[in-house]
């Protein structure tokens, strides 16, 4: 049998719930990164607000060897070193007393959401069991997390779902203040929504969503999954709004794009998840444990995170540029390298075109939606590569304004 790969291999192997561009990617190294036929492309996307420190990061790869050659898994019948630095470090540096480990956003939410419900099943009744969440919020794809996330379309063809969810408006605190009740266990929302088009949350209405959850006996928990490890400029965003969660969940930029996830609790919300309640074979593992611990050991600095405002106003100016030579933002936006620039109604849908069009100029580049470019880099991208990279976003935008003029 040929070992070789193509990406037509793609389409007779994989299942097809991804459409790859027609690229693969080889080689990474800092935010720079090669194809097959060796092409170069500088990485605005960061692998979706993964790779916070770049590819290829050398203590993170020298962790990873070494970690390597000592042990790789062990079940959560043992626990291991790697996992309870990892612990220590992350209880810390927060404002929860413990941490539970899981393999991806979703699982982190999916014991988030279990936990909630299992806290108001011990302190107050099992009725107390409803989530609020919020329209076009984001929470992963298992089925809970579908269904507390607020876009119809990732449920659709999978009910019956988790009952029990309700949603309202993001930043409208009056929508919030119409279902929340005493059977509300917990409201759930991003401090600044990722995939629902790069909206942060406005600070008084954080507050005012705090306060609403303690008058209900809820509690409050912030999916930081994208907008944690320092991706907003804090380690973690809710430091800015200055509002603190009962629980958090953290993923992505956490292993640099070795998969290992976080939720963390107060100690007496944590107390809800005895023995046997929850698990996961793989969680806390002590390869991803010692990754994740490099990581927060390298992002948690005054030095990177200062420079992550420099490099956010770079993005800014940068972008604030191109709109004014060719109007076609409505909006630039974000905290941090978390940055939306939501297009002129003119070019409504067109995000993906202009992510195209990046990519066949050297350039990775996301989307938040249909309507929103969306730029997550590596937390230490050189000022160099920013600039570079926003040649290549000028030849692309003028791309997909001519695509779109003919279209
Ligand atoms: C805010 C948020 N929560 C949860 C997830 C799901 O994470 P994962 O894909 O690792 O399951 C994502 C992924 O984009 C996200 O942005």
């Amino acid at each position: 049998m040929s070992t070789e790969v193509t990406r037509a291999t793609f389409n007779e192997v994989m299942v097809p719930n991804y459409a790859p561009s027609e690229i693969i990617p080889v080689r990474g190294e800092g935010s720079r990164v090669w194809d097959k036929e060796d092409k170069e492309y500088i990485d605005f996307a960061g692998g979706i607000a993964v790779t916070a420190l770049g590819h290829s990061h050398p203590t993170l790869v020298n962790i990873m060897r070494e970690q390597a050659g000592q042990i790789w898994h062990l079940s959560n019948v043992l626990t291991n070193e790697p996992a309870l630095r990892l612990a220590k470090k992350l209880t810390e540096k927060t404002f929860a007393d413990r941490a539970f480990f899981a393999n991806s956003g979703a699982e982190a939410n999916e014991a988030a959401f279990k936990l909630v419900r299992r806290y108001a099943f011990d302190h107050f009744s099992p009725e107390k069991n409803e989530i609020i969440a919020f329209n076009k919020s984001f929470h992963g794809r298992t089925l809970f997390t579908v269904s507390v996330g607020g876009q119809a379309k990732y449920k659709e063809g999978f009910e019956p779902t988790p009952a029990g969810i309700n949603h309202c408006d993001y930043n409208d605190i009056e929508q919030l203040k119409a279902i929340i009740s005493d059977k509300t266990c917990a409201v759930v929302m991003e401090p600044i929504q990722g995939e629902g088009g790069v909206i942060p949350a406005d600070k008084e209405f954080a507050q005012q969503v705090r306060d609403l959850c303690d008058q209900h006996n809820a509690l409050l928990v912030f999916d930081e999954v994208q907008s944690g490890v320092g991706r907003t400029g804090t380690l973690y965003a809710y430091e800015q709004l200055g509002v603190t969660p009962d629980v958090l969940t953290t993923a992505k930029a956490l292993g640099n794009g070795f998969p290992v996830s976080a939720m963390l609790a107060t100690e007496k919300v944590a107390n809800s998840m005895v023995a046997g309640t929850h698990g996961s074979t793989y969680g806390g593992n002590p390869m991803a444990c010692a990754i994740a611990e490099g990581v927060i050991d390298i992002v948690d600095t005054p030095e990177i995170l200062s420079g992550i405002q420099e490099r956010h106003d770079l993005f800014k100016s940068e972008l604030n540029n191109l709109n004014e030579k060719y109007n076609i933002f409505q909006e630039v936006r974000g905290m941090g390298l978390l940055i939306g620039a939501e297009l002129i109604d003119s070019f409504a849908g067109k995000a993906g075109g202009f992510v195209s069009a990046a990519e066949k100029e050297g350039l990775f580049i996301l989307v938040a939606g249909p309507n929103v470019l969306r730029f997550a880099p590596s937390l230490i991208i050189p000022k160099e590569d920013i600039t570079e990279g926003f040649a290549r976003l000028e030849k692309a935008v003028i791309q997909a304004i001519e695509n779109t003029a003919a279209a």
